[in-house]
């Protein structure tokens, strides 16, 4: 397994091939670059790593340039100018024949219509990378059977396409994949053609089987919530440039530019931001005070407190009836309730909503059990109500696609974490210490 490099990618379209790199050189843009020399620039000058074992998703509005990207990788599209190494393979220097050899043992197409032959079974459909490569028939079908199993095909393997749904075909198309055993999956769009639900299922798929096998994918998508639910880095492209690259959380926390600040405006912030980003950090006590300290500490907020021990792992929850009921010269240690509550950092919101309702207020701990900060659901709603673009006053209806005036920032932008969320607690006078005892 390689990581994919690009390096100065681009890729013209119609005449002047020659002009339109000149000026791509001297900064130029697509429409400057069209008005001028009447090529159409697909892409320009573009350089990112593709890591060994992730799954990047590429985005943008149609036309992008996303599918000229993707089929750049493999050079099913001849890039006009720049390198792409996968390992320590320059693919952009193969010949013909290598170039084909390589292509084949290296990457996996899946697109958004299914490509599976109609007058042969799904075991053949499968088969078929496997058949091309002259692998004998027995080895070929159980390496199918296996990917037919591995996508949740079993028993189907001698209907054909027609006699299998949408989701059922394209699941097909990912088992041909697979079966080849490429190293780089390239997905065009492959769900896209699915029902919202069909189209959810597959996406959660495709992550635990890229999560299980471990393979590299690149996922070209227009819809920002299925690259959330896919879970990679996204590379936000316009107009044949890549305008950001990095986690959905890093790209609503910090938009490059206000394009990219229009299209996450409409994200479902509960999917991206983790509890980390939320938890109060400022909430938590330390193990050796006793209730007269704290008392003073927590006065002005009396709600539920966690207490790490000198290690920074989690101790307990502090109830505040506990503490009201309790002798002034107590140790806090023997107050706490152990059995609080926690969520690991990692968490999203989303799958933490449920917990916080029926709970009130969970801990939020690191995977060795250290204690992050509290989680409360006002932290959350406070998170959620900071949404990016929220207070920009008319929506465009398509979107932002049409329009590329600039809109006014002017927004309350969600910061990514929870020191720039200044805790509701804080404003008392308690912002001594111990958030550093839980960072250990
Ligand atoms: N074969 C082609 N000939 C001319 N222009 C093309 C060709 N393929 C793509 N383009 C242009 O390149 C740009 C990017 O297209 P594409 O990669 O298909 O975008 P996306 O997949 O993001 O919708 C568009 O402006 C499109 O018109
Ligand atoms: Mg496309």
């Amino acid at each position: 397994m390689r990581n994919m490099t690009l390096t100065g990618i681009s890729k013209i379209f119609g005449r002047n091939h020659a002009a339109a790199l000149d000026q791509i050189a001297q900064g130029k843009r697509k429409a400057e670059i069209a008005a001028s020399c009447g090529a159409v620039v697909g892409l320009r000058d573009i350089s990112f790593d593709v890591r060994e074992g992730e799954i990047l998703i590429l985005m943008g509005l149609s036309g992008s340039g996303k599918s000229t990207l993707l089929r750049c990788m493999n050079r099913l599209v001849e890039p006009t100018c720049g390198r792409i190494r996968v390992g320590d393979v320059d693919v952009t220097a193969l010949g013909r024949k290598d170039l084909l050899a390589f292509r084949q043992q290296t990457f996996g197409m899946v697109f958004q219509h299914f490509a599976l032959l109609p007058n042969r079974t799904i075991l053949s459909n499968v088969g078929f990378g496997l058949e091309i490569k002259n692998v004998p028939a027995e080895s070929r079908n159980a390496r199918a059977r296996e990917a037919i199993a591995l996508v949740g095909l079993s028993g189907w393997e001698h209907k054909y396409p027609h006699e299998l749904s949408g989701g059922m075909q394209q699941r097909a198309g990912l088992a041909r994949a697979l079966a080849a055993d490429a190293e780089i999956l390239l997905m065009d769009e492959a769900f896209s053609a699915l029902d919202p639900l069909i189209r959810r299922d597959m996406q959660a798929e495709l992550r635990e089987l890229q999560a299980k096998l471990g393979k590299t994918v690149v996922f070209v998508s227009h819809d920002l919530d299925e690259a959330v639910a896919l879970g990679g880095r996204i590379v936000l492209m316009k107009d044949g440039e890549v305008v950001q690259i990095g986690q959905p959380e890093e790209i609503v926390a910090r938009p490059a530019t206000d394009y990219v600040e229009r299209f996450v405006a409409h994200i479902d912030l509960s999917a991206v931001m983790r509890v980390e980003h939320v938890a109060d950090r400022a909430a938590i006590l330390p193990l050796d005070g006793s209730v007269a300290q704290v008392r003073a500490r927590i006065a002005a907020a009396p709600e539920a407190w966690f207490v790490a021990g000198p290690d920074g792992r989690l101790a307990g929850r502090l109830r505040p009836e506990r503490l009201a009921a309790a002798r002034a010269d107590e140790p806090v240690s023997g107050l706490l309730d152990r059995e609080a509550g926690c969520i690991e950092e990692g968490t999203r919101l989303d799958a933490a909503l449920r917990r916080i309702a029926a709970e009130g207020s969970l801990a939020v701990v690191t995977p060795d059990g250290r204690l992050v900060g509290a989680l409360t659901s006002r932290d959350v709603v406070r998170a959620l109500a900071a949404r990016p673009g929220a207070q920009i006053p008319q929506q465009d209806p398509h979107r932002g696609e049409a329009s590329t005036q600039n809109e006014p920032a002017g927004v309350e932008r969600w910061s990514g974490a929870s020191p720039n969320f200044p805790s509701t607690r804080s404003a008392t006078t308690v912002s001594t210490g111990s958030p550093s005892m839980a960072a250990g």
